[in-house]
Parts: structure tokens; sequence; C-alpha cells
């Protein structure tokens, strides 16, 4: 016996059309793309970084969708409460993050350099990711998507990642675990992704893209649109999952 078909009418769960997005790290890269793609699924955004984000802007308004935008440092508690205040949010993509240097052994700041990627890279995902769960929480469920990497799991892949962002991104994929597990029982679900490497300023020079299985790094838009799905509804049973956006560079 055959399968019916879809109802062409059917509502379809990647629709953002009347949802509200927070999108972070949104002037450039990974979380600039994302949030064209959750524009062009109907989504009104939230931008912030704490980079000048005119660009994205002006490229969101261009598809047609609404869009706000906040300046500042996510490391700075009394700002990152602030993007909480307006009206509710229902998913938040959360790509803002750093690689601060390649050689370490060498690098006289090593330990201050730690301490700041630790800050950006863990502290923040985690004190930003409770309180979107405390207000999605209260205003209905919602989604959280965080990014971490495929060096958080592999070390990296190749020689050149640095401890401090392979353990950073470690910490991520923890991150996720914890705070699925206080979230899913109150309507909101935590997920990330874990891309390999991505063509964006924090890869310039990287040039592992030969070495991989698909012989070239990832685009932006080819972790955007996992990352929009993991914000929308279609991922309505997904909570504490770690999504492997590499191109076949880490089959776990
Ligand atoms: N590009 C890759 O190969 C790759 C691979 C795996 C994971 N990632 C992760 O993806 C995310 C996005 O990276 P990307 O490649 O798009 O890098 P990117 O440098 O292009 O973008 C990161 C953005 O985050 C912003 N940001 C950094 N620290 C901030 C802070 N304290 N407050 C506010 N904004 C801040 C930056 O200004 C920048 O616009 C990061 O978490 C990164 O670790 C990237």
């Amino acid at each position: 016996m055959s399968m019916p078909p879809i109802p062409l009418n059917m509502p379809i769960p990647l629709n953002m059309r009347g949802r509200r997005v927070l999108v972070t790290g949104a002037a450039s890269g990974i979380g600039k793309a994302t949030s064209r793609a959750l524009a062009q699924l109907g989504a009104e955004l939230v931008l912030t970084d704490r980079a000048p984000l005119d660009d994205a802007v002006e490229e969101i308004r261009a598809l047609g969708a609404t869009c706000a935008a906040a300046t500042g440092d996510l490391t700075d508690d009394a700002f990152r409460d602030s993007l909480f205040s307006g009206a509710p949010l229902q998913a938040m993509a959360h790509c803002a993050g750093i690689l601060a240097g390649r050689d370490w052994r060498n690098d006289k700041d090593w330990k201050e350099r730690f301490h700041r990627v630790m800050d950006v890279n863990v502290r923040v995902p985690l004190e930003i990711a409770m309180r979107a769960i405390d207000h999605m929480a209260a205003n209905g469920g919602g989604y959280i998507v965080l990014v971490g990497s495929v060096a958080g799991k592999t070390g990296g892949t190749s020689l050149n990642t640095p401890p401090d962002y392979s353990a950073s991104k470690g910490a991520v994929h923890a991150i996720v675990k914890w705070t699925s597990r206080h979230a899913v029982t109150q309507g909101v679900m935590v997920n990330a992704v874990a891309p390999g490497p991505v063509e964006t300023p924090m890869t310039r020079g990287n040039n592992t893209g030969p070495t991989l299985p698909l012989r070239r790094i990832g685009r932006p838009e080819e972790l955007a649109w996992p990352i929009a799905f993991l914000c929308s509804p279609a991922a309505s049973y997904m909570s504490g999952a770690i999504l492997d956006v590499n191109g076949g560079a880490f089959v776990g």
C-alpha cells in the first residue's frame, strides 16, 4: 500500500513567520549567514555583535525581514541581560565566539589569552543560555542553538587547532547537555551544531581544504541552514543534540 501524499496546505514547521530570533555574532561569518537564512524563513530578527552591524542589518532588511540590532560585548553581563528586555523571543542562535591565536607555547600572554577564550567561549554561552531558558520558559517555550566545533570532539581537523579553543568547544558541548536537561521540561530545546572548518574571518589562512573528504572547507550558509532548522519547530523533538556539520571530516 502506498503512502498518501502530503497535503500541500500542511503547515510547514520550518516557517519562522511570527517568530522573533536573537542571533549573536551576527556581524560576521556563521552568525551573519544564519541571520540571512532565518530572514528567508520569515523570522523577525534581533542581531547582536561587538562589531558594527550596519551591513548585516542592511542585508536582512533587503530580504524584507524586520530587524533590530544591538552592538555590545557579550562578556558584559548588563549588556547581555538587556537583550532579553524586549518582546518575547522564540529562539536564539548563539554564534559569537573567538579563536584568539594558534601558537600558544611561544605566546607570552598565554595565560591571559586562555582566560579570555574561556570567558567568551564558555562562560558566555552558559550564562546566555540560562538567561534565554528563563526568558523562553516564561513566554511559552523556545529553541536555543549553541555553536560547538569538531575541534571539541577530535582536537581539530589539523594540528593547527590551538588547545584553548579545542577545550572551550568541548565545554560548549557539555553545556548543551547540561542546560538541555534543565530546559526541556520547561518547553525549551537546547541543541548545538559542531562545524568543521568554515570559510569565515576566523579561518583566514586555513589551508586544510584539500585534506578534507569533500576537498574543501564549508561555506557559512552550510551551517546557517542546519542552525535555522534547530531554531524552528521542525526540531520540536530534539534536545541535547550536537549536530555534526563537517562535510564528513569526522564521523562520530
Ligand atoms: N569558522 C570555523 O571554521 C568554525 C568552526 C567551528 C566552530 N566555529 C564557531 O562558529 C562560531 C562563529 O564563528 P565564525 O567562524 O563565524 O567567526 P567570525 O569571527 O566570523 O564571527 C564571530 C563573531 O563573534 C563576534 N564576537 C566575538 N566575541 C564577542 C563578544 N565578546 N561579544 C560580542 N560579539 C563577539 C565577533 O565580533 C564576530 O563578528 C564561533 O563560535 C566559532 O567558534 C567556527
